[in-house]
């Protein structure tokens, strides 16, 4: 009979993990069991601190539904998702980089033309966002598809209201010659929701709670990877501190003022409008 100790549990726990039939789950598995004991010793934790560790995963499964990820949240804010973005999604460097989905994506957006309005009945300042969609070499991609989402300026994503039609939310097909035009309204930096288990532990930290201004998408076309990213206003605030860690150099982008008159979508203005100008370069399969 084999007795448990405190110095043999980790390798009791890694030969029965080491059973599991998957390969990839036994290594998975094994690594897993080997850094939990390591964290556990390291931080002499207790047995109320481990509790409250429970009580906050369970409440974190509790508050969750198809619409709330709040696991997702916990895994954003600790710089996980972002991390396994980066292992993942190694592209060229001429490629546009991904950043995180996010939990706010949803299927089936309605199909606009050139330059529709994806916010059709929200208020805010008027924003085309244009460019043309690449390859590595510069050279246009005809129909990529761009599936557009952004929050209002209230910091509100459509997934977290109850509404019946499509809100802030589109996809575009390119042109012929690669172009794009989305025409919405200026994003605005916001909060990840702070009234669940991931908010309680941020708010028991310095760490900030903002998003910097960003509008997301996904861009497809066959032959290419997927590319999932935002775009950020240049000078926004809580560009240095995204709580997500999603930013990057690259996906910052001037908003530039106009006055009314002609716009990007061969359309005129009464009202002023801002401009973001954007060409997404995809890497290949
Ligand atoms: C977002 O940008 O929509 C988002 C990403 C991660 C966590 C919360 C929100
Ligand atoms: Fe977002």
């Amino acid at each position: 009979m084999q007795l448990v100790t405190e110095d043999n549990i980790t390798d009791l726990a890694l030969e029965r993990w080491g059973t599991a039939r998957d390969p990839r789950l036994a290594e998975i598995m094994r690594s897993l069991v080997r850094h939990l004991h390591d964290f556990a010793r390291e931080v002499q934790l207790t047995e109320e601190e481990w509790l409250a560790a429970m009580l906050w995963l369970t409440k974190t499964g509790q508050i969750s539904d198809e619409k709330r990820l709040e696991f997702i949240l916990g895994s954003d804010v600790l710089g996980l998702s972002m991390l396994v973005v980066q292992m993942n999604q190694r592209f060229d460097d001429r490629a546009t980089p991904a950043t995180v989905l996010g939990p706010f994506h949803i299927e089936g957006s309605p199909e606009l033309e050139f330059g529709g309005d994806m916010s059709e009945g929200v208020e805010g300042r008027p924003l085309y966002v244009h460019g043309v969609v690449r390859d590595l070499d510069g050279e246009p991609v005809t129909g990529a598809v761009l599936d557009v989402w952004q929050a209002d300026t209230e910091g509100a994503y459509e997934a977290q209201l109850d509404v019946d039609e499509a809100r802030l939310r589109a996809k575009y097909t390119t042109r012929e010659d690669g172009s794009y035009c989305v025409r919405t309204i200026a994003p605005k930096g916001y909060t990840i929701p702070m009234d669940g288990p991931v908010g309680d532990l941020i708010s028991r930290t310095d760490i900030s709670h903002f998003r910097p201004a960003h509008v997301h998408f996904l861009v497809t076309a066959p032959g290419y990877r997927p590319l999932i990213t935002h775009l950020f206003e240049e000078g926004a605030d809580y560009l240095d501190s995204d709580v997500v860690f999603g930013t990057k150099a690259e996906l910052v982008v001037p908003l530039i003022p106009h006055d009314a008159g002609p716009t990007p979508d061969g359309n005129t203005s009464s009202e002023t409008w801002l401009e973001a100008r954007y060409d997404f370069i995809l890497q290949p399969t």
